[in-house]
């Protein structure tokens, strides 16, 4: 009897053990396929400048579509005497006083909640900031066409350009000013035209009138500004996407920081910005995708032809201005989701903006993600914060790394994975930072900038009311 017993406790726990055996391994296969998963491993060195411009084999084949280079980069033809880049610092600054003028133009909707109780003091007139102006796109403006390149803006409606004979003043610029006078379809817009009027709302400001034409006003929140003749031009984006009377600012009175860029073209979704103008053309679509590194290219396209079928949509919101507003619901860092609450996100609203270089989250959501981020680091030693980012590495002992994937949750269950690039910021290898900050109070308004969106090909369906996000869409 005893002996039978200890025998079957023999088999059982010997049964047990094979059970915890098989279990363990299993779960350990398990782990390392999560890890994989929620991580990516790569070189260090991708987050670094390259000298050498490697233009993306997606972007750059992509028919009909206009390329996107990072203004100072190897693959832009801006030299550095025209352009100085900007430092770290200078980037960061430019990149609030952006926010704060988002801020500052969306209270000023009296649709808009901040309106109410905002600590904010509101400034005369609204008006967004160029910030750093990293990304352009050059296109082909009059006949015989000039080419252009432009800084390409989400949050801006009206789309101009430095004009000669520059009456009051024009910076410098890359490629020589545009001509009216010498282009044959050039025709100045009259004062008494509904156009003019538009002006008013996509600038903010009422048009003025010198000798029957129409003259616009732009200022931006950072002192920067462009006052000129309101004028319709031929405007050649590709060679197949031609738009004849578009209508533009032809700038004569330039200041700012547009660092070499001819001006700027409005993507926003007011009366004036390319979208609605080409509304016939294209239907309110278009699409983008910024490159991963500043020595690679992305593209920018108009219209429904070039979006692929693994694009995942998101509803556009409405309540956001002329912004482009989003849901963002909730994230996670490496497989564990923020331990916040929904209405963190739903309290603030998200706009998405190709102009705001970090993306910025209700303080929060970010301590929550800093926090759990942190967790998953600790392999790496931490080092002093750079301007707005604080949770920052000095990686110079490591030549591979292993990151957590941060993704965002976005309404309609669209869940969108960062790319590497979009997750750290380096300041060199000594400083990689988290790249995300957070705003000052939980009902400040959050942004999805443009670090966070490198490599994702980002469809803005206006007319389908939908943004739609594709991993993977440029290198
Ligand atoms: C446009 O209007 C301005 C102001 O009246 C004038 O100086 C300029 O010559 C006009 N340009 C053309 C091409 O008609
Ligand atoms: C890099 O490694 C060296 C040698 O082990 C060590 O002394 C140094 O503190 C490390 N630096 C960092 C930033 O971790």
């Amino acid at each position: 009897m005893a002996s039978s017993n200890s025998l079957i406790l023999l088999l059982s726990s010997c049964s047990l053990f094979f059970v915890l055996a098989v279990a363990r391994k299993e779960f350990a296969l398990e782990a390392s396929e999560q890890e994989a998963h929620h991580f990516h491993t790569l070189q260090l060195s991708s987050f670094l400048p390259s000298s050498v411009c490697n233009p993306s084999a997606i972007g750059g084949k992509k028919s009909g579509s206009l390329e996107v280079v990072h203004k100072h980069g190897p693959c832009s033809k801006f030299t550095k005497d025209t352009v100085k880049p900007l430092t770290v610092e200078e980037i960061f600054t430019h990149d609030q006083s952006r926010v704060d003028s988002i801020r500052a133009k969306l209270a000023t909707n009296p649709l808009n909640k901040d309106t109410l109780g905002s600590k904010t003091t509101l400034p005369a007139k609204s008006g967004s900031t160029i910030g750093s102006g990293n990304y352009i796109v050059t296109v082909g403006l009059g006949t015989p066409k000039k080419d252009l390149s432009l800084i390409f803006d989400t949050g801006s409606d009206l789309t101009w350009t430095q004009c000669q004979p520059c009456a009051r003043s024009c910076y410098s610029q890359q490629e020589p000013i545009f001509a009216p006078s010498m282009s044959t379809t050039y025709t100045n817009i009259s004062c008494s035209s509904n156009y003019c009027s538009d002006l008013m709302s996509a600038t903010g400001n009422t048009p003025g009138c010198s000798s029957s034409t129409c003259v616009y006003g732009i200022q931006y929140g950072d002192q920067s500004f462009s006052v000129g003749f309101f004028g319709k031009e031929k405007l050649t984006l590709t060679s197949k996407d031609v738009v004849d009377g578009f209508f533009f600012g032809c700038g004569q009175n330039n200041q700012g920081l547009f660092g070499g860029a001819a001006g700027l073209i409005g993507l926003g979704r007011d009366k004036l910005s390319i979208v609605s103008q080409t509304a016939n053309k294209y239907g309110k679509v278009f699409a983008y995708c910024l490159p991963s590194r500043t020595s690679s290219t992305g593209y920018l396209t108009f219209g429904s032809g070039g979006v692929g079928s693994n694009v995942k949509y998101t509803p556009l919101s409405t309540s956001q201005n002329s912004f482009y507003g989003l849901d963002l619901l909730g994230m996670s860092v490496g497989g564990t989701k923020l331990p916040i609450s929904s209405t963190v996100f739903q309290t603030s609203g998200m706009i998405i903006d190709s102009g705001t270089v970090i993306t910025r989250l209700p303080p929060t959501a970010y301590s929550a993600l800093s926090k759990t981020f942190r967790a998953q680091m600790t392999k790496y030693p931490l080092t002093k914060a750079l301007s707005i980012l604080d949770t920052c590495y000095d990686l110079s002992n490591f030549t591979t790394i292993t990151i957590p994937k941060i993704t965002m949750f976005w309404g309609g269950n669209t869940n969108v994975d960062i790319a590497p690039q979009g997750t750290l910021y380096a300041n060199g290898v000594q400083q990689v930072c988290l790249a995300f900050a957070p705003n000052g109070d939980d009902s400040d308004i959050g942004i999805f900038g443009n670090v966070q969106q490198k490599s994702i090909a980002v469809v803005y369906d206006v007319t389908g009311g939908k943004v739609g996000f594709a991993p993977g869409g440029c290198a």
